[in-house]
């Protein structure tokens, strides 16, 4: 299903749903499972693109092959998000086309200044999505670990995966990066401000 009708039927259902309904556990289920969706599908858009722009650059050096094994698994994440989100009727985020110029631009931006800085981008990005999807499996829990296992056995599968891909960084190099701190800490706060500004629009 395309964006617009999605976001048409969601404001639909929005509006349409009685403040009765709207006090019941399925509609905050439905709320919940709805961000996560959105976000989660958008991040791994981003972090298909991420590495696609890493690989433009960096495709034929010796970390190319270690950068295209995690690029794969991307892969994977983004095709099960795309599954689930018209599975459960999510809307996905109306900033896909900017996630996919910001998610190339950093990968490539950061390859081209080597490929200790390119292992410091996917530190910091792994980081974040990492604690981002741990404060998820927390708010998945919390409302119901029976109805939300699907939800559940994904996210901790993936967020396994990213923990992977932090250390690959780490052990390639990326603590070598120039002006590692301050990369690291601006990488990061981009992306926690995706992860908000994904989770809403
Ligand atoms: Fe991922
Ligand atoms: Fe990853």
């Amino acid at each position: 299903m395309t964006a617009i009708p999605m976001t048409t039927y969601c404001v639909l259902r929005r509006g349409l749903a009685t403040r009765a309904y709207q006090e019941t556990n399925a509609y905050r289920r439905r709320t919940l499972q709805d961000r996560i969706l959105r976000v989660d599908h958008a991040g791994e858009f981003g972090a298909d693109r991420i590495y696609a722009g890493q690989m433009a650059v960096l495709g034929n050096t010796n970390v190319g092959p270690v950068i295209k094994e995690m690029w794969e698994q991307e892969k994977e994440h983004l095709q099960k998000f795309e599954e689930l989100l018209p599975k459960y009727r999510a809307r996905p985020s109306l900033l896909l086309p900017v996630w996919n110029v910001a998610g190339f631009v950093l990968g490539a931006g950061t390859a081209l200044l080597g490929k200790e800085a390119a292992m410091a981008c996917t530190v910091a990005v792994e980081e974040v999505i990492a604690n981002h999807y741990n404060n998820q499996i927390r708010d998945l829990m919390a409302d119901d670990p029976v109805q939300n296992k699907e939800l559940l056995d994904t996210i901790k599968k993936f967020r396994d995966d990213e923990v992977h891909h932090h250390d690959t960084g780490l052990a390639h190099d990326a603590l070598k990066a120039p002006f590692y701190k301050y990369l690291s800490q601006t990488i990061k706060a981009g992306c926690i401000g995706a992860v908000w500004l994904a989770e809403r629009l």
